[in-house]
C-alpha cells in the first residue's frame, strides 16, 4: 500500500491536543481520517484513536510523552497476536457485533435485535477552568440510533480522571441496557497486580494483593445500602511489578457511586488488562425510553509511576479541592456518647455529658441513636426506627433543650440518625407498609433488627428530606449530623415501582442522591458524618455531600493502624473520622494518638477518666489543634509499614515543607520490639534546618528527644530519625518546625 502521511494538529487546550492523520490509499481511493486524541494531565496521557472505521479505541495510557506526534507509534512497537475483533483495546466494548471479550455495553434494541456497534462520530473538549478539562466523545451505531458519549474530565495538576458516560437513543420503542459500564479502560504491561479489599463488621478494608491471571477477576457489591460492606470498590493495579510506596507504575480506580457496583478486571488472551468499572447490572436491566439520557456514575481512576505514596497524595489533592464536602475546610473534634451510654440515657445524663465535652476540650457533644420513638421507644435496636420524634421519657425538654444546654457549656450539638431506615416496630412502619423494601408475599427478613425505606419512592424521599428538614427547623443551632445506614437491602421489591422492579437498585440510589441534594441545597454546611454500622459504605459520590465518614466501628487502636493505613490510600485525612473509645487494650495515649491521624472524636465516659488520663486528653487535644491543618490539609507519607515492620510510622508534612507531625507506633509484641534503625522522613526541604519535638506526651513523662538538636532535611530524608519506640514507649509522636 502506498501510503502518505501527514498530520494536523489542533491548536486547542494545551492539555488535551487532537491529532489528524489523514491516510491516502492511492489515486482514486477515498482518504480515511485518522484522529488521535491525547487526554494529558500533569503526568501522563491517555490517548484514544479513532481509527480508519472510527471504532474508538485506547492506544497508550502511561507517562506523558513530550512529542505528541509520537503517540500514533505506540501500536506500531507492539507485537502481540491477532486481534479478531478488533476491539480488544475498545474505549467503550459494544456487544453482539464484532467483540469477542467483556463488554462495557449490552443492549436490547427496539425491535429485539441484540447487536450493537460504536463508531466514532466527534469529539470535542473544553477548558473548564485552569486546571480542569472536559473531553467529551460521542460515538453512535452505523445502523441503530443509538448513541453514547463518553466525557473525560481531567483534573490536570492531580493526574485525576474522572469519567462516565451517557446513553441515548431514537429507536421506535424502549431499549434494554443490560450492561452500561462508566468507563472501559485498557492497559498494557509486562504482568499487572491487583490489591484488592474485603471485610465486615469491625473488619473493613483488609487488602489483598495478587498477580492477575487470564480471565476476569470481577469486584462488586450487591447489598443495595451499604455496599462497601464486604467489599469496596476501590482498588489498586500495579503494572510491571507489585508498586510500592514510593516506586512503580499503580493505577487506583474507584467507583463514584454509593449502590451495587461492579468492576471486571480481565486479562485477555494478548496479555493486555481491560477494565470495565460501573454499577452493577446484577438484577437492574434498565429500560430506557427515546431519547430518554441514562448517565453512569463516573469512575475514577489516577495513575501514577512514582509508586502508592504519589497516588494517594495527588488522589487526596483532588479529594479536598474538588470532591469532599468543604475539603479544604474546618472539621469539628467531638465527643460522642455511643460507647458512653448505648440507649441508656436521659436528659440529666446527657447534661452530665455536654459539661464532660467542655471539660474535655473538644467542640461539640454528639448524641448518638436512642433519642427519638415514643409507642415502641428506642431502647435497644429492634424498635424505633422511623419514628423520629424525640422519646418523651428520656428527653422531656426535647432536643431544644440540650443544645440550649451545649450553647450555655461553650460547645455544640450534633445528633445521630438513620433515616433510610425503619425497624417494623415503629409507628412509620404500621402507617406505610408500602414504603418498606420487601416482597409482600415472603417473610420478612432483617438486618440489625430493622428493613430498609423504599427511597425510589418520591413520598418516602419527601419523608426523608422532611426529617431532616425539621429536626433543623425546630433546633437552628443543630452543628453535626451522624447520617447511619445499618442495613443491606433483602427482598429487593418496591410497591411503587410496580412492574418497573429492574429499576430499583437504581431507583434507590437516585433517591438518595435527591434526598441529599435537597438537604444540601437548605444546607450547604453543616458537617455530615457518613456512618454505616461502621466502614459499610464510603466513595467519592456520598463525599459530595458529606463532610467525613466513619471508617469502622472497630477502634482498637492497633487494628486501627492498619485499618486507617489502607483507608488513607483513597480517602484524606480531613474526611476520617477517628474517635477514641474504650476498644483494645493501649492506654489512652496510644488511642489518642491513632485517632489524631484524622478527624479526633471520644467516645469515652469523661468521668471514668483516671486524673492523669484526663489531663493527657485535655492537653492532647490542645496540640491537636495547633497541628491539625498539617494532618488535615498536608501531604501523607508513609514511612515505615506495620506490616513488613514492627512499628508503622506516618507523617503530615505542610505544603511549604516548614512543619510537620510524624506518627510512630509499636505494632509487634515480639521481644525486644521497636525502632531499631531511624525512619527515614520524606518530603522535606534537604536545604533547610529541622527540629523535631515530641508533644503528646503522658503527664509525668519526658522525652529522649533533643527538641533544640537542628537537623538538615537531607539528613532527616537520608539517614532518618529514631522515635525510640519500644514496649515502653508504644506510641511516639514528633513535631518537626523549620528552623
Ligand atoms: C452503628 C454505628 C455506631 C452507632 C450505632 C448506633 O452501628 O456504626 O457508631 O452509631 O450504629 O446504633
Amino acid at each position: 500500500m502506498n501510503s502518505r502521511r501527514k498530520r494536523k494538529y489542533s491548536t486547542g487546550a494545551a492539555v488535551c491536543s487532537i491529532i489528524l492523520v489523514f491516510l491516502s490509499f492511492g489515486a482514486g481511493r477515498l482518504h480515511a481520517q485518522e484522529i488521535i486524541i491525547p487526554l494529558v494531565t500533569e503526568n501522563n496521557a491517555l490517548v484514544l484513536e479513532a481509527g480508519k472505521a472510527k471504532e474508538l479505541s485506547i492506544i497508550y495510557f502511561g507517562k506523558k510523552l513530550a512529542n505528541a506526534q509520537e503517540y500514533q507509534l505506540v501500536p506500531s512497537a507492539y507485537r502481540q497476536t491477532s486481534d479478531y475483533s478488533g476491539l480488544l483495546n475498545a474505549a467503550y466494548t459494544p456487544s453482539g457485533s464484532r467483540n469477542l471479550m467483556e463488554p462495557a455495553i449490552t443492549v436490547t434494541h427496539a425491535d429485539g435485535h441484540q447487536s450493537l456497534d460504536l463508531r466514532y462520530v466527534r469529539h470535542e473538549q473544553q477548558q473548564l477552568d485552569h486546571d480542569v478539562t472536559l473531553l467529551n466523545i460521542t460515538l453512535k451505531d452505523p445502523v441503530y440510533d443509538f448513541e453514547v458519549v463518553l466525557h473525560y474530565k481531567a483534573y490536570v495538576k492531580q493526574d485525576v480522571i474522572e469519567q462516565w458516560s451517557v446513553i441515548r437513543h431514537g429507536e421506535k420503542g424502549n431499549v434494554t441496557l443490560h450492561k452500561y459500564a462508566s468507563a472501559n479502560l485498557y492497559l498494557k504491561a509486562g504482568g499487572f497486580w491487583l490489591q484488592q479489599y474485603h471485610g465486615d463488621w469491625a473488619k473493613e478494608m483488609r487488602p489483598e494483593e495478587s498477580k492477575i491471571t487470564h480471565g476476569i477477576k470481577t469486584l462488586d457489591s450487591k447489598l443495595g445500602t451499604r455496599a462497601n460492606i464486604f467489599q469496596p470498590s476501590v482498588f489498586m493495579i500495579s503494572l510491571n511489578a507489585p508498586a510500592s510506596e514510593d516506586e512503580g507504575t499503580v493505577l487506583y480506580g474507584a467507583l463514584s457511586y454509593s449502590g451495587n457496583f461492579r468492576t471486571d478486571i480481565e486479562l485477555d488472551y494478548q496479555d493486555n488488562l481491560r477494565i470495565i468499572s460501573g454499577i452493577n447490572n446484577y438484577a437492574s436491566p434498565y429500560t430506557l425510553k427515546p431519547r430518554e439520557a441514562f448517565t453512569t456514575p463516573s469512575f475514577l481512576y489516577i495513575l501514577s509511576q512514582k509508586g502508592k505514596g504519589y497516588a494517594s497524595r495527588q488522589l487526596h489533592d483532588w479529594a479536598r479541592n474538588y470532591r469532599i464536602l468543604n475539603g479544604k475546610g474546618e472539621r469539628l473534634t467531638l465527643l460522642n456518647n455511643w460507647e458512653a451510654t448505648y440507649f441508656d440515657f436521659n436528659e440529666n445524663k446527657l447534661k452530665a455529658l455536654l459539661r464532660d465535652t467542655k471539660k474535655l476540650g473538644v467542640d461539640l457533644f454528639l448524641l448518638d441513636d436512642g433519642w427519638f420513638a415514643n409507642k415502641y421507644p428506642r431502647n435497644n435496636d429492634n424498635a424505633g426506627l422511623g419514628d423520629w420524634q424525640e422519646n418523651k421519657t428520656k428527653l422531656p425538654n426535647g432536643i431544644a433543650s440540650l443544645v440550649k444546654e451545649a450553647a450555655a457549656n461553650g460547645v455544640k450539638f450534633g445528633i445521630w440518625v438513620e433515616p433510610e431506615m425503619v425497624n417494623p416496630k415503629s409507628e412509620l412502619y404500621e402507617k406505610h407498609p408500602d414504603w418498606v423494601v420487601k416482597e409482600p408475599a415472603r417473610e420478612e427478613h432483617y438486618f440489625r433488627n430493622q428493613l430498609v425505606l423504599d427511597l425510589a419512592n418520591p413520598a418516602v424521599q419527601d419523608f426523608v428530606f422532611r426529617t431532616m428538614d425539621d429536626l433543623f427547623t425546630r433546633n437552628p443551632g443543630l452543628a453535626y449530623i451522624k447520617w447511619d445506614c445499618n442495613a443491606v437491602i433483602y427482598n429487593a421489591y418496591s410497591a411503587h415501582l410496580g412492574n418497573h422492579q429492574n429499576h430499583f437498585y437504581i431507583e434507590y440510589m437516585r433517591g438518595l442522591y435527591r434526598v441529599l441534594e435537597r438537604i444540601r441545597a437548605k444546607y450547604p454546611d453543616v458537617p455530615m458524618m457518613l456512618c454505616s454500622g461502621g466502614g459499610g459504605r464510603v466513595d467519592y459520590e456520598a463525599l459530595k455531600y458529606f463532610t467525613e465518614f466513619w471508617p469502622s466501628d472497630n477502634t482498637d487502636p492497633l487494628e486501627r493502624i492498619f485499618m486507617q493505613w489502607e483507608y488513607s490510600y483513597f480517602y484524606p485525612a480531613v474526611a476520617t473520622a477517628n474517635h477514641v473509645t474504650d476498644w483494645g487494650k493501649q492506654p489512652v495515649k496510644f488511642r489518642t494518638d491513632v485517632a489524631m491521624m484524622g478527624k479526633l472524636g471520644f467516645d469515652i465516659v469523661v468521668a471514668h477518666l483516671a486524673e492523669k488520663d484526663l489531663a493527657y486528653c485535655r492537653n492532647a487535644i490542645r496540640e491537636y489543634h495547633s497541628f491539625k491543618h498539617i494532618v488535615w490539609q498536608g501531604d501523607q507519607y508513609r514511612l515505615a509499614d506495620p506490616r513488613k515492620d514492627e512499628i508503622a510510622s506516618i507523617a503530615y508534612i505542610s505544603k511549604d515543607r516548614s512543619e510537620g507531625v510524624i506518627f510512630n507506633y509499636l505494632t509487634s509484641n515480639r521481644y525486644g520490639a521497636g525502632s531499631s534503625r531511624p525512619i527515614r522522613l520524606k518530603g522535606l526541604d534537604p536545604a533547610a534546618m529541622y527540629q523535631l519535638e515530641e508533644i503528646s506526651l503522658y503527664p509525668g513523662t519526658t522525652s529522649p528527644t533533643d527538641a533544640d538538636r537542628p537537623y538538615s532535611g537531607e539528613f532527616l530524608m537520608t539517614v532518618g530519625f529514631n522515635p525510640e519506640v519500644s514496649g515502653s514507649r508504644t506510641s511516639v509522636v514528633l513535631r518537626l518546625q523549620k528552623k
